[in-house]
This record gives C-alpha cells, sequence and structure tokens, in this order.
C-alpha cells in the first residue's frame, strides 16, 4: 500500500550502503528465518548469530517474541496483525541490509505473500535476501511444546495457534532447507555457513 503521506521527497546521503559495506568487510544481506512455533527458528538463528561473529561478522537479531514487546507490541495473531507484523519487520530488515549489516529475523511469517513482499523491498540483482526453511513436523513440534503453547492451543485456550488454529504455508523455493528433526543445531549453522561462503556471501 501507498503512503499516506503526501508531498515528500526522498533525501539521499553521502555515506550509502557501499561505504559500510566496505567498512564491514561484508555485504548487507537479511537471513530469514521461517517455520512453525517450536521448529527452532530462534535456538538456530541464535547460534548461527554467533558463528557469524566469530568470524568477524557484523550482525543483528530480530525475533518474533522480542519484537513484539517493542515495535510490535500492538499486535496480536489475527491474520491482519500477522500481515502487519510481517510488514513491519520487512522494512526494518530493509534497513538493517542498508545498514550494511547481516540481518537475521526469526518469525514464523507463516503466509507466502507475506515473506514475498518482505523479499520484494529488496531490489539488488545480487541476491540480498534467504529464506530458510526451518522445517519440523508438527507433530515433533508439538512434542517440544518449549513453551507450552501447543498444550495450550490443543485445549483451546490460544486462538488461531499456528499448525492447530491458523495456518503455516511452507516456503516453496527457500534457499536453503534445514530438517531440525533431522539434524543437529551445530549441524544447521554449518548447512547455512557453506552456503554463505559458496554464494560468495561471506569468506
Ligand atoms: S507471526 O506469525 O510471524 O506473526 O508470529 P511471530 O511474530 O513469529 O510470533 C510467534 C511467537 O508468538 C508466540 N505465540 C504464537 N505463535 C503462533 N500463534 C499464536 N496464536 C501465538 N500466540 C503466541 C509463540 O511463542 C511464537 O514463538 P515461536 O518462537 O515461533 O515459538
Amino acid at each position: 500500500t501507498q503512503s499516506k503521506s503526501s508531498n515528500i521527497v526522498w533525501h539521499e546521503g553521502t555515506v550509502g550502503r557501499k561505504h559500510r559495506e566496505l567498512l564491514n568487510q561484508h555485504r548487507g544481506f537479511t537471513i530469514w528465518f521461517t517455520g512453525l512455533s517450536g521448529s527452532g527458528k530462534s535456538t538456530l538463528s541464535v547460534a548461527l548469530e554467533e558463528r557469524l561473529y566469530q568470524m568477524g561478522c557484523r550482525t543483528y537479531r530480530l525475533d518474533g517474541d522480542n519484537v513484539r514487546t517493542g515495535l510490535n507490541r500492538d499486535l496480536a495473531f489475527s491474520p491482519e496483525d500477522r500481515i502487519e507484523n510481517i510488514r513491519r519487520i520487512g522494512e526494518v530488515a530493509k534497513l538493517f541490509r542498508d545498514a550494511g549489516l547481516i540481518n537475521l529475523t526469526a518469525f514464523i511469517s507463516p503466509y507466502r505473500q507475506d515473506r514475498d513482499m518482505a523479499r520484494n523491498l529488496s531490489q539488488r540483482a545480487d541476491n540480498d535476501f534467504l529464506e530458510v526453511f526451518v522445517d519440523a513436523p508438527l507433530d515433533v513440534c508439538e512434542q517440544r511444546d518449549p513453551k507450552g503453547l501447543y498444550k495450550k492451543a490443543r485445549a483451546g485456550s490460544i486462538p488461531n495457534f499456528t499448525g492447530i488454529s491458523a495456518p503455516y504455508e511452507a516456503p516453496e523455493y527457500p534457499e536453503i532447507h534445514i530438517r531440525t528433526d533431522e539434524t543437529s543445531i551445530e549441524q544447521g549453522v554449518d548447512q547455512i555457513v557453506a552456503y554463505l561462503i559458496e554464494h560468495g556471501y561471506i569468506e
């Protein structure tokens, strides 16, 4: 949707993304984790961030539970609110890419169309938006139930719970697909880092 403001003119600075990327010694890009609650998005993104930090990369991580206490604390879990949640995160991720940082986002982001919207905010020919499908079957996530939310959802006390009473649309063409029921966190991190090196994102 268009901006509600009128008479606004983009003001370009003299220090740009290229300068910041040169200082950081790597490109700015987004690693967008998507998956069911309990699939391992947060765990994997934290572990990856630690590895990237050890490699000298500049990162910034955005996580659903955290962002929902601040920037998005006015949003709940209706379809409309989830769309707005992901729209804002997509815009914030764009800012972090422009800041020349490696931006890791961990949101269920259940709708394909919204993830594509976040991706399409990038206008770079060299892809700077990598979707990571954090994939574990629903019954595995439900068994893990780290926050006891599936139990509550089954009991009917959480409406619109993803996988139970709200949809999750799995990515069709994610850059990276990780089966967290078959691989360890370390193996998942290795898989992502190998992709990043192979495709020239980091050295
Ligand atoms: S979304 O769908 O992308 O807008 O969700 P996100 O911002 O990632 O927030 C998901 C976390 O919120 C908790 N929670 C719920 N998840 C799904 N459905 C419902 N109804 C719900 N209510 C609360 C839950 O802790 C999610 O965290 P993760 O880390 O995914 O388990």
